[in-house]
């Protein structure tokens, strides 16, 4: 009696570990900390608790050297915590680790989205160009600039202008 209770009891404690582990997997959620794919990096970028910057408070025409179309550009709360009151990054300060800082780029001023750009203050990654992850998805998710390719097509325009830690859009908006 007591040797079957144990066996029952040791199946189904093996059936709970089973489910569990499997479960975990299909379920790994990422970290903000914790970037690996592109994948990754879309799915924090389609998260809410997003501010927009106050400089671009409705979709704007791109100013500058901008590549891109319209946009309207937006902060994740990492960021945010360091803007100051007239919602820019103070000259010579940098955005902390895990700062999310994304561009919706629209088709036109009453148009959809119709790309992300992004960059994701990620300081230790070894996927990082100057202390960014950069990228580009479409609307859908897929990739139109890999992390992989470390900014190598973005960095040297980001560096133009005053220094607010490779962000150009305080000083054009
Ligand atoms: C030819 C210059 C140029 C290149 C190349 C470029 N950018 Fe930009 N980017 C700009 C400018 C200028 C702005 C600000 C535009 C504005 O405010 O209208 C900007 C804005 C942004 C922003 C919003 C934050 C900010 O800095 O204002 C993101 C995010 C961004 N770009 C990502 C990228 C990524 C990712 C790449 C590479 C795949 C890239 N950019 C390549 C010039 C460039």
């Amino acid at each position: 009696m007591k040797k079957s209770i144990l066996i029952i009891l040791s199946t189904v404690f093996l059936m709970i570990i089973t489910f569990f582990c499997v479960d975990d997997k299909s379920k790994i959620i990422p970290k903000a900390n914790n970037i690996v794919t592109d994948a990754v990096l879309f799915s924090l970028i389609t998260e809410s608790g997003y501010s927009f910057y106050v400089g671009t408070p409705s979709i704007t025409a791109a100013k500058g050297n901008s590549p891109h179309g319209y946009e309207r550009v937006r902060f994740n709360s990492i960021a945010k915590s360091a803007l100051d009151s007239s919602g820019k990054l103070p000259k010579g300060s940098q955005f902390p680790k895990g700062s999310i800082i994304v561009k919706d780029i629209y088709t036109g001023i009453n148009g959809s989205i119709n790309l992300y750009a992004v960059m994701k203050k990620d300081e230790n990654s070894s996927q990082a160009g100057s202390n960014y992850l950069w990228a580009e998805y479409d609307n859908k998710g897929s990739v139109v600039y890999s992390i992989n390719e470390k900014g190598s097509g973005c960095i040297s325009c980001h560096s133009g202008g005053a220094s607010r830690d490779l962000v150009r859009t305080f000083d054009l908006n």
